[in-house]
């Protein structure tokens, strides 16, 4: 991020120098406006002429030349330096030395399969070799390189528009959601997620604006690449000139080709250094607790340098890891050597993500606190030891009684082989596992379990349904999923309203299709604009989803700040969507304010996204004429109308199956046919806040946005339901049978 921004700092630097230049040969400097001394401001547009403010001052302009010139050369010097290192970086890769051997396999097989060690240079160089072999036919057609991650499609692309010196969103940029930074007319190489790419094939059905598709990381088999692979796989046949790489981690690769009618494999040797692997000689109760001890028994027994990369499985357990170590190295002082603690994780803010890849300093080590995303999306250098415990968070999702969870769950074999191997890339390294060498040979699966067979459907269901693909059954998939687990999507799909009786997309269907957000939320947006009883809500209704999805950093980090920031509205606020309603509202009438995060402890970085979300959502609203019918409802309110109840209304028309229901034991879920799990609102809820303090009653019925299972089920998010007969009200067939 920063390297970017000196980068454009150079380049304008670049065209002062250029436009200082040319006033010296062609304007008078009559023509200059200087405001006295050095304090001068300059201001550049589109063409580069510079235009100064104030009285002229002869004397200024040699001044210029001989410091800033100075300056310049100096820097551009510097820049010559760094793209010689840049060049050498690039060709001391292990994939250089097959570049022509690959782009000739390239041009005899239109889908190939490329296998190679991690940080061997794949995502980083195989888009630049096709653009430099002519690929993009002098920006005639795009290339697409896509990312299982949001972390990786940024931070690649940034790095690959730093090796190809260019500015980041022009010839090289990314496309994530609510995310775009491409120029059309101009981005000849995008980064981008996987479900991205799967959205553009209902704008493109051929995607025929691209020449080349790499489907990077498939060997991580998220839902959108399976789909996408099997959509590619149908367009081949039509579209001859089209490349389509399949780039993958050795596991799952033969897989791959086999599902191409044996593609072609290409392998990539990569370097990799012995890595030593140790194991715990019994079980760790608390690999937590285990992986710290392990972090500083490394720090001050191993000799430096030599970083330490250790995987947990969220934010919440990276922030506590990482307040512990701060503590503990605190109380330890000088009596160790300085540690740098960088995070990573997918919620972490984008300027905070460039942390991970900066040179540790001499006589100091650097601890990256990672999620799986460092065990091959993205490569830091520099790692000599990895701590796995050997866990990994994952969605999970029982057709049977329509939950969708997340569940910490032990890794595959194949992955944390991945994560060992993370160790040994500058030279030997040693991999610490938390957990025993028995558990490894007889308790991990030998591979990690495609998404496909363990989430909801209903999105994927209703975008191929739209895209025509009718035979859900035989379309091409490597895995499939389960016939109760497609029922269940159609079934879901039916209660919103998407799909007819007969199982045909219907109108609404089409346009949840178009929102860029599950089909829940769309039909969220759809009942606030246009349903008899709540219209009128549009606007807070895209607010509250807009916040659902930044969540996890909305407020100041820490769990102490996290729930202080709160204490002020216990017992006042109804629901955590009534509170982030008031949150972004409060924010907007102080013109959204830096300082009143500040004041607030909200994160400033984080509602900057969630206005940029809540814009987007609202174009897309306009676009559908939604916009259009909620404000002939808004008149016609006359704004005496309380607005809660229809906002209450409207989730539960998008959210019938997140449902929980007061019995003798607590809330349990109704989704089930029988009977239902038992969950708990999260602490972290203001609505656990109220009940505790006794302020409120609990309510018969509670929606909640998410289940995360920890100690115990937990709901998140959480929207008390005043009043049994909106549920009748909204969702009637759903809920006559079943309360
Ligand atoms: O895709 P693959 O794992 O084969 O490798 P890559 O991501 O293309 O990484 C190649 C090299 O680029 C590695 O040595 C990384 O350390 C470096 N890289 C980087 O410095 N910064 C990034 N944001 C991405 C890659
Ligand atoms: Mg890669």
């Amino acid at each position: 991020q920063t390297e970017n921004k000196s980068r454009q700092q150079l380049w304008e630097n670049q065209q002062l120098r250029n436009a200082v230049q040319s006033t010296k040969g062609e304007v008078g400097v009559d023509d200059i406006h200087v405001e006295g001394g050095q304090d001068y401001e300059f201001v550049f547009d589109d063409e580069a002429i510079i235009e100064f403010t104030g009285d002229s001052n002869e004397d200024v302009l040699p001044e210029l030349e001989s410091e800033y010139d100075q300056k310049l050369i100096n820097e551009l010097d510097r820049e010559q330096a760094r793209l010689q290192t840049i060049q050498e970086t690039r060709q001391s890769l292990p994939v250089y030395r097959f570049r022509d051997s690959l782009l000739s396999a390239i041009k005899e097989n239109q889908v190939m399969i490329i296998v190679g060690e991690t940080g061997s240079g794949k995502t980083t160089q195989l888009p630049q070799y096709l653009v430099e072999d002519g690929y993009t036919k002098n920006g005639k057609f795009q290339i697409a390189c896509t990312q299982p991650r949001r972390v990786a499609a940024t931070s690649v692309a940034t790095r690959v528009a730093d090796e190809m010196n260019v500015v980041l969103g022009k010839e090289v940029g990314y496309s994530i959601r609510f995310d775009d930074k491409t120029t059309p007319e101009k981005t000849i190489l995008k980064y981008m997620t996987d479900g991205m790419l799967l959205r553009e094939f209902m704008a493109d059905p051929e995607l025929k604006k691209y020449a080349c598709i790499i489907i990077d990381e498939a060997h991580e088999r998220t839902l959108a690449t399976d789909v996408l692979l099997g959509l590619l796989k149908d367009i081949l046949p039509h579209r001859k000139d089209l490349k389509l790489l399949i780039s993958s981690a050795t596991m799952n690769a033969a897989k791959f080709a086999d599902f191409f009618y044996d593609a072609p494999i290409f392998n990539v040797p990569g370097r990799r250094f012995p890595v030593d692997i140790h194991y715990t000689l019994q079980p760790e109760a608390n690999y937590l607790n285990a992986a710290i001890t392990t972090i500083f028994q490394i720090h001050t027994t191993q000799a430096l340098p030599g970083d330490i990369l250790v995987f947990l499985t969220g934010q919440e357990e990276i922030e506590a890891a990482q307040q512990s170590l701060e503590e503990i190295a605190h109380v330890l002082g000088s009596k160790i050597k300085p540690m740098i603690i960088a995070p990573i994780y997918a919620n972490l803010p984008q300027e905070q993500q460039s942390k991970i890849f900066d040179k540790t300093p001499k006589d100091c080590r650097k601890v990256v606190l990672a999620t799986n995303i460092a065990e091959t999306s993205l490569t830091i250098d520099g790692i000599k030891y990895v701590i796995d415990p050997g866990f990994v968070k994952e969605n999970s999702f029982v057709a049977a009684t329509g939950m969708s969870q997340l569940l910490t769950v032990p890794c595959s074999r194949a992955s944390v082989d991945q994560r060992a191997g993370r160790a040994g890339r500058v030279g030997p390294g040693k991999c610490f596992r938390i957990f025993t060498k028995w558990s490894y040979f007889n308790e991990l699966d030998p591979l990690p379990k495609p998404e496909i067979l363990r989430t909801n459907l209903s999105q994927v269901v209703l975008l191929l349904l739209s895209l025509g693909v009718t035979d859900l059954i035989d379309f091409p998939l490597l895995d499939k999923p389960s016939i109760p687990a497609l029922s269940k999507a159609l079934e879901n799909l039916y209660v919103l309203g998407a799909l007819n009786s007969k199982g045909a997309i219907t109108r609404l269907g089409r346009m949840m299709c178009e929102f860029p957000c599950e089909p829940d939320f769309g039909k969220v947006m759809h009942t606030a604009a246009t349903h008899g009883s709540c219209k009128g809500v549009l606007e807070e209704v895209i607010t509250i989803i807009a916040m659902l999805h930044e969540t996890a950093s909305i407020f100041a980090q820490g769990k102490a700040d996290r729930e202080g920031n709160k204490s002020s509205v216990v017992g006042k606020v109804s629901s955590d969507h009534i509170l982030y309603l008031e949150t972004f509202n409060s924010w907007k009438d102080m013109n959204y304010s830096r300082s009143w995060c500040f004041d607030h402890k909200v994160q400033y970085k984080t509602l900057v996204r969630v206005r940029n979300i809540r814009d987007q959502l609202w174009k897309c609203c306009d676009k559908l004429g939604l916009v259009a019918l909620n404000e002939q409802a808004v008149e016609q309110l006359n704004g005496d109308d309380n607005a809660e109840p229809r906002i209450v209304k409207s989730f539960i028309s998008g959210f019938p199956s997140n449902i929980a229901k007061l019995g003798a034991s607590g809330y349990h879920t109704m989704g089930a046919q029988q009977g239902g799990v038992n969950v708990s609102v999260h602490p972290t809820s203001i609505v656990f806040q109220s009940l505790r303090k006794d302020m409120v009653k609990p309510t018969r019925f509670i929606l909640y946005q998410r289940l995360v299972l920890t100690s115990k089920e937990f709901m998140r998010d959480c929207l008390p339901i005043p009043r049994e007969e909106w549920l009748h009200e909204m969702v009637p067939h759903y809920f006559k049978a079943k309360s």
